[in-house]
């Protein structure tokens, strides 16, 4: 048996949820994964399972609100490549963050330890990250899903057109997605990060590198992130610019459709069309997609 919690020690249930030390919830879990309970008395068995029970659940309803995103996000993108030759998704990936990461959390920021306080104040439990190819395209992805009726934007970060210090370039949006259980509707979030491959590239290349260094990176290697992150940021400009000129000289291509360069924003419809009827309550007729509109919005 792991040392720390003795499994017969009597602790109320509530006790346990509460305690302010992360590690009560570590210590609780490595006796249920050790199946530790097996020597615990009947009562004190009843109570991990009922906390078990508990975790369970609440790490559920993340999964089922990730769900319901990666659902949309797979209708927008088979639906691109089915009617258009192209989406403007290139890859999808997503993950649901482990009771560790989330209790070091808790314990980093200083969140109140209980379930409910965490799931008030940690908004990444589920998390999903798409990579685009071009930086328009990272925007149009997030316009299309933030206009979903049925999801809350409750904040919207952009970190592609202000860049964090270090470099670091994504589009982040936190949403709220209703999860319709058996009996109520719970709303939990889900953290979508946007971003170009080559954004992504470098993001992946400084997430290792900190974790290397222990979070003390050398000077000159944090110089060098930056000037990479210039770099990337270059090319995906230089990327955009050959789509621009592939996309003018598209009526004289000899292969017909729209292959490389995708639909340009010129060829959008208007999401105010897709999304809103003129039958559709509180409709004002503006487009709900106003990326800069949405970011002061979030603001606070
Ligand atoms: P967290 O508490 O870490 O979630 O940060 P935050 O609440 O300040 O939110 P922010 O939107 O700045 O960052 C959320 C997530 O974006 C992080 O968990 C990372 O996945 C990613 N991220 C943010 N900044 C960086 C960065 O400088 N480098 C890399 N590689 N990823 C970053
Ligand atoms: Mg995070």
């Amino acid at each position: 048996m792991p040392s720390g919690l003795n499994p017969t020690e009597e602790i109320p249930t509530d006790e346990l949820v509460k305690k302010t030390d992360g590690d009560l919830y570590r210590q609780l879990l490595d006796q249920l994964n050790t199946k530790a309970n097996e020597n615990g008395t009947p009562g004190t068995v009843d109570r991990m399972i009922d906390i078990r029970r508990r975790l369970t659940e609440f790490q559920l309803h993340y999964k089922f609100g990730m769900d319901e995103v990666l659902t949309k996000i797979n209708v927008l993108r088979e639906e691109f490549e089915h009617t258009r030759d192209y989406s403007p998704i290139e890859h999808v990936n997503y993950r649901l963050k482990s009771l560790e990461r989330i209790l070091d959390k808790v314990q980093r920021y200083g969140t109140e330890p209980t379930l409910e306080g965490i799931r008030h104040a940690i908004r990444d439990i589920a998390g999903i990250r798409i990579t685009t190819s071009f930086v328009s395209d990272a925007f149009w992805v997030a316009e299309m899903l933030c206009s979903q009726p049925d999801l809350r934007v409750v904040e919207v970060k952009d970190y592609i057109r202000k860049p964090k210090p270090n470099g670091y370039q994504s589009l982040h949006v936190i949403l709220q997605v209703p999860v319709y259980l058996s009996n109520r509707t719970e709303f939990v979030y889900v953290e979508v990060q946007i971003r170009t491959v080559a954004m992504d590239f470098w993001a992946s290349l400084e997430h290792k590198i900190y974790y290397t260094y222990d979070g003390e990176v050398p000077s000159n290697i944090l110089d060098e992130l930056r000037d990479a992150a210039v770099q990337a940021a270059a090319l995906d400009k230089q990327m955009a610019e050959i789509r621009e000129k592939v996309t003018a000289l598209r009526e004289q291509a000899p292969a017909s459709g729209q292959g490389a360069t995708g639909p340009t924003p010129a060829d959008r419809p208007d999401p105010a069309h897709w999304f809103r009827g003129s039958d559709n309550p509180g409709d004002d007729g503006t487009p709900p997609w106003n990326w800069q509109e949405m970011e002061r919005r979030t603001e606070n």
